[in-house]
């Protein structure tokens, strides 16, 4: 396997991004991340929302995120990737969020606020199960460096936002003292 160099976007610039804040209601994905990965995922839902997503580059991600009603919405530590798994041949996008933490329960049906602020690096396919599941733990620990260094969103007040009900398919502009920031909303009714 060749080196993955993390840290480069898709457009080569190897810096935070500007961040993206998603909410959604946790979804049941394949269910493979915990069983066969021991790396387990919230999945958010995508159908729907394709068109939103559309300008947002496929790959992993790292920021912020916490699940409504799990630890007093504590927000942790996250690694993320959007697109089609290329390890599993997935015919459909996900948006799957690892919380890096160890947790008893899964979050199906809780509200999830996620703040992506880092690009590690493209959606690779691998020859083994051992290789991605590397992958993935390198991720996880670049995550947590990059992280340590760049808290600046950790407390952001997008984290205390409530849900609307309702499915919503259209972009929120979420405004915050200095800047307003497309908020992807993936919230299902
Ligand atoms: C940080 C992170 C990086 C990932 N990178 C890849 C990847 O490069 N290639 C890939 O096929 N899947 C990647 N995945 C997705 C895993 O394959 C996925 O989590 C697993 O298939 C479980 O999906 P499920 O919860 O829908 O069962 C990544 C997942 C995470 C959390």
């Amino acid at each position: 396997m060749t080196p993955i160099e993390r840290g480069v976007s898709p457009i080569g610039e190897k810096k935070a991004i500007s961040p993206l804040f998603f909410k959604g209601t946790v979804i049941q994905g394949f269910g493979r991340g915990s069983k066969q990965l021991g790396i387990p995922t919230a999945n958010l839902p995508v159908e729907e929302y394709e068109s939103i997503l559309n300008d947002i580059p496929i790959g992993v991600y790292y920021g912020w995120a916490n699940v409504h009603g799990v630890n007093d919405n504590k927000i942790y530590k996250m690694a993320m990737s959007i697109g089609w798994n290329p390890f599993y041949k997935n015919t459909k996008k996900t948006i799957e969020i690892h919380l890096i933490n160890k947790f008893e329960q899964d979050f199906y049906g809780h509200q999830l606020n996620a703040i992506a602020v880092g690009f590690i690096r493209p959606m690779c396919d691998f020859s083994s199960l051992d290789e991605l599941i590397k992958a993935i733990n390198d991720d996880i620990e670049y995550a947590q460096q990059q992280l340590d260094q760049q808290p600046q969103y950790q407390n952001h007040e997008f984290f205390k936002h409530c849900f609307n009900s309702g499915a919503q398919q259209q972009q929120e502009e979420l405004d915050t003292s200095q800047h307003s920031h497309t908020v992807l909303n993936l919230t299902k009714p």
